[in-house]
């Protein structure tokens, strides 16, 4: 009864889909566990390129049941909107399941993600405007609206009703905004309900069963290690936990259950907002990273910020998430660089420090201490075998590895779906 769990190890957009296509057809239920439609995944099939958001890449594998489990916040116009997109291409999306603990991402929450970002001016986080945190706020402050409110009008009046009494007073006399109308709300949100009605299941119990049959489940996390609310470089992290415990809270399944945990690392790393990021590049080298990567947002179309590969964050992902393996992504935007500098260690302040700092003062006063590694000019994209891979990329994986925390079992070599090198199985 596998329950495999992939999740981001650095700041996002490594390229997680790419671990879910790997496992392809041996997986029966993909699981969107977290976050919302703040997450932006690319997946590239042949010649078609898909963008998803809210649902799980793993949607694009024939036969896979996709499930949004309790810990997602659904945008329910653009859920609709995605999976409409998705039928158009011809994907078979009639088996997603949607929790009826998930709650919802409204009007209200959009309009309080954008002031308050806006009222925080230079200190802001630099969300993607989607309403996430403000969600979640209500969930924790327990004044949310979840997908079972959808299904007793009487109920979700009320619901709407007490958030929104609070919300406007903070619109109209904080932010200047007009005072949001509660019937609107419910109009909109009751407008779904029969569209989503045959979606909506009890997900914790039909994915314990699923798992008790022997089925394989594959938890799919949004975000990353790095921009989760606890483990993250907390203000400047998303409003989920992003990381591997997220995935028991987020689905109902007990922790004992998961048998792997895949952590997605960038041969490099980047980020996308506001927030430290110890071995960022301003130079020519941070631009050759993003050209060559095409590092810009999949949910924003913002530029990533980019710099070199950092081994203290790697080690404390696989600490925090207990990665079993690593999957190594876009060794191939590497290809042509003479020298390939690794951050090994932090000087904080004067001192060598090994692991990733408890405080967050420490961690913006980061400086790298880089190793170097020689490079490699041939083309890697069509490489298929770790052995035939140049001298120079397979020492680059190796040392990367043997500082990185856990073993590296497949790595990236190009945007396609089948762009990788495989060390060792991720299932078996
Ligand atoms: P996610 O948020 O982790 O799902 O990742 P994104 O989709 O936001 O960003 C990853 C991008 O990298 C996508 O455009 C992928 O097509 C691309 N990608 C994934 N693996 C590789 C790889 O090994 N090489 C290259 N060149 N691109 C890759
Ligand atoms: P995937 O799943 C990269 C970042 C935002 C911002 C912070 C908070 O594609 O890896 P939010 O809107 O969540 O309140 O924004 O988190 N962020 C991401 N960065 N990849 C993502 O998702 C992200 N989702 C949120 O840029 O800094
Ligand atoms: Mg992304």
């Amino acid at each position: 009864m596998p329950a495999i769990v992939i999740i981001g190890a650095q700041w996002g957009d490594e390229g997680k889909g790419k671990a879910t296509d790997l496992l392809g057809s041996r997986i029966d239920y993909v699981v969107k566990f977290n976050g919302g439609n703040n997450a932006g995944h690319t997946v590239v099939i042949g010649n078609q390129k898909y963008a998803l958001h809210l649902l799980p890449s793993g949607i694009l594998t024939d036969g896979v049941i996709p499930v949004i489990s309790n810990g997602v916040v659904i945008d329910i116009e653009v859920l609709f909107h995605e999976i409409e997109a998705l039928v158009a291409r011809g994907v078979d999306v009639s088996k997603l399941r949607v929790s009826a603990n998930a709650h919802v991402i409204t009007h209200y929450h959009r309009t309080l993600d954008k002031v308050t970002e806006r009222f925080l001016g230079k200190k802001q986080i630099g969300t993607t405007g989607r309403g996430i945190g403000p969600s979640y706020a209500d969930k924790i402050n327990r004044v949310g609206i979840r997908i079972q409110d959808l299904f007793d009008e009487n109920i979700l009046r009320q619901k709407v009703e007490a958030a929104l009494d609070q919300k406007n007073h903070l619109l109209v006399k904080v932010y200047n905004r007009r005072a949001i109308s509660a019937d609107e709300i419910v109009e909109n949100l009751l407008s779904y309900a029969d569209r989503l009605r045959p979606m909506v299941a009890d997900t914790g119990l039909e994915l314990n069963r699923a798992l008790d049959e022997g089925k394989t489940v594959l938890f799919e996390g949004g975000q990353a290690t790095m921009l989760d609310v606890d483990h993250g470089t907390y203000p400047f992290v998303t409003s989920s936990n992003s990381t591997a415990g997220g995935a028991s809270t987020g689905s109902g399944i007990g922790p004992g259950r998961i048998t792997r945990v895949i952590g997605i690392v960038k041969a490099y790393t980047t980020r996308v907002g506001a927030g430290p990021f110890p071995t960022e590049l301003f130079d020519e080298s941070g631009e050759f990273l993003r050209s060559k990567g095409f590092e810009f947002g999949t949910t924003t179309g913002r530029p990533r910020r980019t710099g070199w590969y950092d081994a203290p964050i790697a080690r404390y992902s696989a600490r925090i998430n207990g990665v079993t393996d690593f999957v190594m992504t876009k060794l191939d935007v590497l290809t042509g660089l003479t020298t390939i500098p690794v951050c090994v260690a932090y000087d904080i302040d004067g001192v060598r420090v090994e692991e990733v700092p408890v405080s967050q003062s420490d961690f913006h006063h980061a400086i790298p201490i880089y190793e170097e590694f020689p490079g490699w000019a041939e083309d890697i994209t069509g490489v298929r075998k770790f052995a035939d891979l140049p001298a120079n990329a397979q020492a680059y994986v190796l040392a990367v590895e043997k500082i990185s925390g856990s073993r590296i079992s497949a790595i990236g070599v190009g945007p396609g779906r089948d762009a990788i090198v495989v060390r060792h199985d991720l299932i078996d």
